[in-house]
């Protein structure tokens, strides 16, 4: 899989580079390249950012250096995958995007090509979206209901949820199966050695040895710690819903 990422940060991206996302990039599982957005600028302060047209607080990144950025990634990834007509599909991360799931981890990692435009200050210019929009897949993505500082955390969380789904990433494809949001369901408690840690004891169940007890026990702790955390998992109408219109005429 080819991955470009775009940010005025490029140093935040670094801890790519360690562990099995690192071990991924050496073992050409993953092509990972980061641009600089500040060497698509021309003027000596390298600027990327301008007041927002209609007013109003903070900065807005301008369109020129992201209009560049995204035409050299596409010619750099176009070279990289030797294939002169591919498009990425880029994702732009924003508080304001879909929300990344399990579920979208498995569709992108299915994809040859993504590429991750990090927006900062108050966002990027919009016509940069609807130019890309015109010629590639776009899609805003959330990492949840909160506000950060930049895209380049999303994307850190995303590249690194999307790139273990990859082929050989993850030693053991079985450990990928019977985790958390897998199947609707979080996972189970584990414990290991020793047997008992200071007075408390691991359930007798696992010290059994009778695989059909193990295995029921264990889904009814995924029904039981999917309840009590994430009562929305189990009951769709459980989610938080915007209050009621209190003066729907
Ligand atoms: N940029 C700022 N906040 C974000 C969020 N919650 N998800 C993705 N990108 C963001």
């Amino acid at each position: 899989m080819r991955v470009d990422v775009v940010s005025i940060f490029p140093a935040y991206l670094e801890p790519l580079q360690l562990s099995l996302i690192g071990k991924a990039r050496e073992q050409a599982l993953l092509d990972l390249a980061v641009h600089d957005l500040r060497d698509f600028t021309h003027d000596r302060h390298r600027t990327v950012d301008d007041t927002p047209y209609g007013g109003g607080p903070g900065m807005v990144m301008r369109p020129e250096p992201w209009g560049a950025a995204l035409d050299h990634v596409e010619a750099a990834g176009r070279t990289a995958l030797d294939r002169p007509d591919a498009s990425p599909y880029l994702l732009v991360p924003s508080p304001s995007g879909t929300p990344f799931t399990q579920a979208m981890a498995h569709q992108l990692a299915d994809e040859p090509w993504l590429a991750f435009a990090c927006g900062r200050y108050e966002g990027i210019d919009e016509r940069v979206v609807e130019d890309a929009a015109s010629r590639w897949r776009v899609t805003p993505i959330s990492l949840g209901d909160y506000v950060l500082n930049g895209g380049e955390v999303a994307v850190l969380a995303i590249v690194e949820a999307v790139a273990r789904l990859l082929p050989g990433v993850v030693g053991n494809a079985e450990s990928l199966v019977e985790e958390s949001h897998e199947d609707g369901l979080l996972e189970y408690p584990v414990y290991t050695k020793p047997a008992s840690w200071r007075g408390r004891d691991v359930p007798d169940v696992l010290l059994s040895g009778h695989h059909g007890a193990i295995a029921r026990w264990r889904h009814e702790q995924r029904l039981a710690r999917t309840a009590s955390r994430r009562p929305d998992l189990l009951d769709p109408s459980a989610r938080i819903s915007p209050p009621p219109n209190p003066d729907p005429g």
